[in-house]
């Protein structure tokens, strides 16, 4: 919406920003265009996340006591607790991991391929996020990618009951509390057994970080007595609870959306699939078969694909699925035109960076709406079609940046890594999908929870599997 707003009035949105208000639908906002002017409040002086975040989007979810909600000190606290779960080494040492559950999602494609049905892509992507996230996150095998994983369909069905700006149905439904209430109960009883039993073999744990040992690290530091911990305070549990729910929440869907627009442009752009193959074939050999024996042994081959890294960067730069990040500004905050010197006032306002019309913008992007994945492998700064800085953010960038983007970064190549020799996939629209701007999975709204943007109806393709 945004970025259409920008196209229809270029002299306003030239200025950097729109002023918008569309009470009572939603926030009076400003829509901030310029990198600079964006760097401003996000970079420089980042400012907390909008009000209505934590006490009405995520008000049930979680009362707004996780990562992606929570600021200041208690934010830096849980972002440091976190951090080490995000290492380049932790990462790797996740790959074994992760690599059983793409295995998974190769052989779903295979019979894809074997039963020439038409499947929705983003119900196969999004199995195998949530079964990595749920490596990453609890260190358990969730399988959702075999059958339906309950603490999954409850964590689905909450999300559905969370709303932002104005929705009736839901704003007035007397039940709401209850209902949220009754989830909360359910998904706290389906993780405690996660978090007691890492507390009381804490010790034992081998293996990688994931972010339930990493919270009970700080725990087990503050309770020396072994026997204390059989007793973890129920607040202790809530507490972990909440960015366990939100981990789960965050680091799956937008994954899987990346996944699935990735093959549908390798299936649109032949001569780009045919670099990442050759990619692919130089680093781990012809035979694709032998392709996971080799990262299992040498994890670190998966840093050796250049290509492959460029294809996902350009695949998030048009098809973000983050629209950019929305902040609180304070009494007397403005904004300043980096070229004019003009000075914007922003108080009262939702403050947004539009991270998505910056991502398609030709002031920054030679052929701004084209897939070329090149543009991200230049290393001249004085070429055209090298990035301008601040730009590229579909992670968004300062503090606040995205926790997730290394495991994005490494379970993407991986899982292309394995499949992309074996398997095209063709889209498999009807004849009289609509299109917008020349494709039949355009990015939209999920009406029915929220989430991020998502390709139309789950992008239908049919899977082949390549000779
Ligand atoms: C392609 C995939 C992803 C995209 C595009 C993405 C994008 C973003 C963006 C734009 C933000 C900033 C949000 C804001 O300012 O309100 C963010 C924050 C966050 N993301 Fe991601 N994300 C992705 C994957 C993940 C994964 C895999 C995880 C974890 C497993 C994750 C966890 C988080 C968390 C916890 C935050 C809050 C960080 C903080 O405020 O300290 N994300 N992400």
């Amino acid at each position: 919406m945004f970025r259409y707003v920008k196209l229809e009035y270029p002299e306003i949105a030239g200025q950097g920003l729109v002023y918008m208000d569309v009470w009572p639908i939603g926030y009076p906002i400003i829509a901030v265009y310029n990198p600079n002017m964006m760097a401003q409040f996000i970079q420089e002086n980042s400012l907390p996340k909008y009000w209505a975040m934590p006490q009405v989007e995520f008000k049930y979810f979680t009362g707004g006591e996780d990562l992606v909600n929570l600021d200041g000190p208690e934010w830096k606290k849980a972002r440091s607790m976190f951090n080490p779960g995000f290492s380049a080494k932790n990462l790797l040492s996740l790959v074994p991991d992760m690599m059983e559950e793409v295995l998974v999602f190769r052989e779903r494609l295979r019979k894809a391929a074997a039963s020439a049905e038409v499947i929705k892509l983003t119900n196969y992507t999004t199995d195998l996020t949530v079964d990595i996230v749920g490596r990453a996150v609890l260190g358990t095998r969730l399988q959702t990618q075999v059958g339906p994983n309950r603490l999954m369909q409850l964590i689905k069905s909450q999300l559905k009951l969370i709303y932002f700006e104005l929705d009736l149905p839901k704003q007035l439904n007397p039940l709401l509390p209850l209902k949220n209430w009754v989830y909360n109960r359910m998904i706290k009883k389906e993780l405690a057994p996660y978090i007691l039993n890492a507390a009381q073999n804490y010790e034992k744990i081998v293996g990688p970080k994931t972010i339930v040992t990493l919270a009970l690290k700080e725990y087990v530091n503050e309770v020396q007595n072994h026997n204390a911990r059989g007793n973890i305070p129920s607040e202790f549990v809530e507490r972990v609870v909440k960015h366990i729910k939100i981990f789960m929440f965050a680091g799956h869907d937008t994954t899987a959306t990346v996944l699935a627009y990735i093959y549908y442009m390798l299936s649109k752009h032949p001569t780009e699939a045919a670099k990442l193959r050759a990619e692919h074939d130089e680093v781990l050999g012809p035979d694709p078969t032998a392709a996971a024996g080799l990262i299992r042994a040498d994890p670190n081959l998966l840093n050796k694909l250049p290509f492959t890294m460029a294809v996902l960067k350009e695949t998030l730069r048009l098809f973000p699925p983050v629209g950019g990040s929305i902040r609180q500004s304070p009494p007397g905050h403005f904004l300043t035109h980096p070229e004019t010197g003009v000075r914007y006032p922003t108080h009262g306002f939702m403050l947004h960076s539009s991270a998505s019309t910056v991502l398609r913008d030709a002031d920054y992007w030679p052929d701004p709406d084209d897939f070329v994945p090149d543009r991200f492998m230049t290393r001249d700064e004085s070429d055209p079609w090298h990035p301008v800085k601040n730009a590229w953010r579909p992670f968004e960038m300062g503090p606040r940046n995205c926790i997730g983007q290394e495991l994005v970064f490494t379970e993407v190549r991986l899982i292309l890594a394995l499949t992309v020799r074996e398997f095209d996939v063709e889209e498999a629209y009807p004849a009289d999908a609509p299109s917008w701007m020349g494709l039949k999975g355009y990015q939209v709204a999920n009406t029915e929870a929220i989430s991020t943007a998502h390709p139309k109806s789950g992008l239908p393709v049919k899977v082949k599997a390549r000779k």
